[in-house]
């Protein structure tokens, strides 16, 4: 199959916000304990967190982790989750029916963002929450003051406020399954005076309100506009979630559910622009696309751990090659969508639904996904570039003429270079395509080394597990003639990462 593909680096999308490459570790399942905290474990530091599981999350790059939650959030009194731990309360934890030991709270969630280098994104309860408990909490992070919570914090070992500014206003307030679930003009309200309280205390923070659960959500639309009207002026951002599957198995199908991501974005952006109008308001509110990922496959082989334990090993994704092509189509699709989309979390970090998997007491690996997201996050800084691709299209349930070919382009930070993220979704045929750069000397003068991370040659169903890797990135360099122009080969279902250096 042939290809072309179109970029003119006069022609930007937007510059690409470092937050798009986020993730999110939430009181769920073994993501906190036996992921990132086991004390017994041979490779725990001082503070009980799993070395080997950093060693994974730090080439990442993550821009910041979300926590504690998640559907957690709703529940969780964050006053259980400080001071020594002996004196912590152990609850029952109704989200996911598991024994929370609070034996990780916000300091050491905070302290660890801090040795990794990234941002915390934290979020306060409104399920159980109420504003006066968000604003103690944000007095405990981020108070410089002499007053009660932020004496506490001193308390407890912690001089230096720690400075968070991301703050997501509850999760999935409108969801049946949220612990104290809202209509949305409950939520909007509450959103609305919780975001007053928390910006008069620190102005310096940003706040993210609950927009729909998923997009097939009943209530999508009405809830977004009603939320927008109650916050509008008190807010800074709107999340969107968003989790695919591919229960009947159906491949080209799956893979085009990026397209329905690209819509989601456009139809919440469009409403956030019609408030805008309707309020006669003068800022733009972004978006937070902070949960987005495959799940499915752990529902679909029905294991039930047993409730009430710690840590109970719940949706334990085992991610395919599949799985990973539709990762970086959706890592495209926010790429290309950078213009609106300001803050991403790839949903999540470590066990639950996850790139890094653990064995408790035991190793740490890399799945699948956790390749394009590595890639996406290392080169797709910069600025987004709006591309013209002319490829075949195919038809599948739901959807017709579905590119075979998936593309983003990125003008490096530093504008050396333009990185192409190229997906073909087709399992049969290579993609020959041409790459025709506007607006630079490329290919012009002297032979050009394009640079190449190709993830490829694996069966669909190919998983990486803890004792093997099929599934690794592939580096070549390919030399294009002076006065030529790239010709790339995309290999049958595959990922690829095209470098081209500009002269
Ligand atoms: O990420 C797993 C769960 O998915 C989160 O707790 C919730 O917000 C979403 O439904």
């Amino acid at each position: 199959m042939k290809a072309t593909l179109h970029i003119d680096i006069a022609n930007p999308v937007s510059r690409i916000d470092d937050r798009l490459f986020g993730s999110f570790i939430e009181h769920m399942g073994r993501a906190i304990y036996t992921g990132v905290y086991e004390p017994g474990h041979p490779l725990a530091d001082g503070n009980g967190f799993r070395r080997d599981t950093e060693e994974l999350i730090r080439p990442l790059g993550l821009s910041h982790i979300r926590y504690p939650g998640g559907n957690f959030l709703s529940g969780y009194d964050w006053l259980d989750g400080i001071g020594p731990k002996e004196d912590r309360p152990v609850r029952p934890e109704a989200a996911w029916f598991a024994i929370e030991p609070n034996q990780v709270g916000t300091d050491e969630f905070l302290r660890w963002c801090e040795r990794l280098g990234v941002a915390p994104m934290m979020g306060v309860n409104l399920g159980t929450g109420t504003p006066a408990s968000a604003a103690a909490l944000l007095e405990y992070v981020n108070g410089s003051l002499p007053t009660h919570y932020a004496d506490l914090r001193r308390k407890n070992g912690r001089e230096t406020p720690y400075g968070v500014k991301l703050w997501c206003l509850g999760n999935e307030m409108d969801g049946p399954w949220q612990i104290c679930a809202k209509t949305a003009e409950e939520y909007g309200r509450v959103a609305c005076e919780t975001a007053k309280l928390m910006k008069w205390i620190d102005p310096s923070i940003e706040l993210i309100a609950c927009g729909s659960s998923f997009r097939e959500m009943p209530t999508f639309g009405a809830w977004e506009r009603t939320v927008l009207r109650h916050c509008y002026p008190h807010i800074d951002y709107l999340s969107l979630h968003q989790y695919y599957a591919n229960n009947d198995g159906d491949i080209p199908s799956f893979l085009a559910r990026s397209l329905d991501m690209n819509d989601f974005i456009r139809e919440v952006a469009g409403i956030c622009g019609e408030i805008k109008r309707e309020l006669d308001a003068e800022r733009d509110i972004g978006l937070s696309f902070d949960e987005w990922n495959v799940w499915y496959h752990f529902q679909k082989e029905g294991y039930d751990p047993p409730k009430w334990t710690v840590g109970r090993p719940i949706e334990e994704e085992r991610y395919d090659v599949t799985d990973a092509l539709l990762v970086g189509c959706m890592l495209n699709t926010l790429i290309n969508n950078a213009d609106t989309v300001k803050i991403a979390c790839l949903a999540q970090l470590v066990n639950v639904i996850a790139p890094i998997m653990t064995e408790p007491g035991g190793a740490a690996w890399a799945q699948t996904i956790y390749y394009p997201f590595l890639y996406a996050s290392r080169y797709g800084r910069g600025t987004a570039l709006r591309t013209l691709a002319d490829a075949p299209g195919y038809d599948c349930a739901g959807r017709k003429d579905v590119p075979c070919m998936d593309c983003a382009a990125v003008l490096s930070g530093d504008e050396t270079e333009v990185v192409l993220f190229l997906i073909n979704r087709d399992q049969g045929q290579p993609v020959v395509c041409e790459v025709i750069l506007k607006g630079t000397r490329s290919g012009a003068g002297a032979k050009t080394a394009i640079g190449r991370i190709s993830l490829s040659g694996c069966a669909p169903e190919t998983a990486n597990t803890k004792t093997s890797a099929p599934f690794m990135p592939q580096t070549s360099e390919q030399i294009v003639p002076a006065g030529e122009r790239p010709l790339v080969t995309l290999e049958p279902f595959s990922w690829n990462m095209i470098r081209i250096p500009l002269a």
